[in-house]
């Protein structure tokens, strides 16, 4: 990774202190604030989370940070300004949207998300890749949900930021969100290394259980016996945030504490819908399918029972399923 000394770093934090501020008291203000209060976000939790406001205009963030060719050079870099290829024209990436800002474990600001305070296309616009900002490895609000609690014992992985700050708005201060992007094994990496339990929450559509079952493929290589994985189902068109806001912390929280499928259970009604084990054909196929994500697992235990719930799905000893499977390779 990056050192700590990156130069981009301060100029994040600067901008970060730009866009805070500008929700505060820039002219053009008012929009984002009555967006913020439509969305039901209070003071605090803009307050907790950093939230600020690009105004509308081309060079507001360039004014106020620019200064010379270098330092607009070093702006390009942190992914603040663009230059135009052609005209080699420079201006700012994030215009009159709510910012997001993305930090690290340690808290560092290392990019943005920004949405529009309407209907516009792109809804969302992130940062690009830069030295700082891996896409596929950050969480957003992970360091937020450290620093609400020192022991955090379950985090819940959602798929938007504005499902993060409305659970946090409701109370349920540790969910983080993967920003657009598959969960990979590097996030599950990442989270299980804060806490043994996670709780996948991703929008009741179909991207949001085509996500969920990614999730769990991500999960399986990192699932040891002690750590717990589970998913939770919304109703077909809502989201975390959505629904909180809808029902209440209480209810959401009966809803976890009801309808969170293990992950060993999730596993086998998926794909029990593409095998249909009523049938020897179904069987085979189901066996077929599941042995070789079954093998991933690295805690003895759960590998042996999920072999034992294959074997009583499918009427195959669990004891040879293991010699029939064709094993993934190795990784390097
Ligand atoms: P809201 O309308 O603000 O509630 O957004 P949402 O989070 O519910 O949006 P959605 O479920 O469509 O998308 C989930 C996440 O995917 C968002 O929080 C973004 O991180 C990402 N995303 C959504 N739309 C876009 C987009 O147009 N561009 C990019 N780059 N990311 C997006
Ligand atoms: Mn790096
Ligand atoms: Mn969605
Ligand atoms: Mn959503
Ligand atoms: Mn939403």
């Amino acid at each position: 990774r990056q050192s700590g000394d990156s130069p981009l770093y301060p100029l994040l934090e600067a901008a970060a202190g730009y866009y805070r501020q500008a929700l505060k008291s820039h002219p053009a203000r008012q929009a984002a604030v009555d967006y913020l209060k439509g969305r039901g976000l209070s003071g605090v939790i803009a307050r907790d989370f950093g939230l600020g406001f690009a105004p509308p205009g081309w060079d507001n963030l360039m004014k106020h940070l620019g200064g010379d060719s270098l330092q607009q050079k070093a702006l390009i870099d942190a992914g603040l300004l663009i230059e135009n290829a052609d005209s080699g024209k420079r201006y700012d990436r994030f215009r009159d949207r709510v910012m997001f800002p993305i930090r690290d474990s340690r808290g560092r600001v290392i990019a943005f998300g920004g949405r529009v305070l309407g209907d516009d296309k792109p809804k969302y616009l992130n940062s690009p890749e830069t030295p700082v900002f891996h896409k596929g490895q950050e969480l957003y609000g992970l360091y937020e949900a450290r620093k609400s609690s020192r022991d955090l014992d379950e985090i819940l992985v959602v798929e938007g930021y504005m499902d993060v700050i409305a659970l946090a708005q409701q109370g349920l201060r540790n969910a983080v969100a993967t920003l657009g992007t598959a969960t990979s094994e590097e996030h599950i990496k990442r989270l299980f290394r804060v806490v043994p339990s996670l709780l996948f929450c991703f929008d009741g559509d179909s991207a949001g259980r085509n996500a969920a079952w990614r999730a769990l493929e991500s999960c399986l290589p990192n699932l040891q016996d002690g750590r717990r994985v589970r998913f939770l189902f919304l109703p077909e068109g809502e989201d975390p945030d959505s629904l909180v806001r809808r029902e209440g912390t209480d209810a959401f929280r009966a809803r976890i504490h009801q309808q969170a499928q293990p992950l060993a259970d999730y596993f086998f009604r998926h794909l029990m819908e593409e095998a249909d084990p009523s049938t020897l054909e179904g069987k085979a196929h189901l066996a077929t399918l599941a042995m070789p994500l079954i093998e991933r697992l690295p805690g003895a235990n759960l590998r042996a029972l999920m072999r034992q719930r294959l074997g009583e799905l499918t009427g195959l000893d669990p004891a040879t399923l293991g010699e029939h499977a064709e094993r993934p390779s190795a990784p390097p």
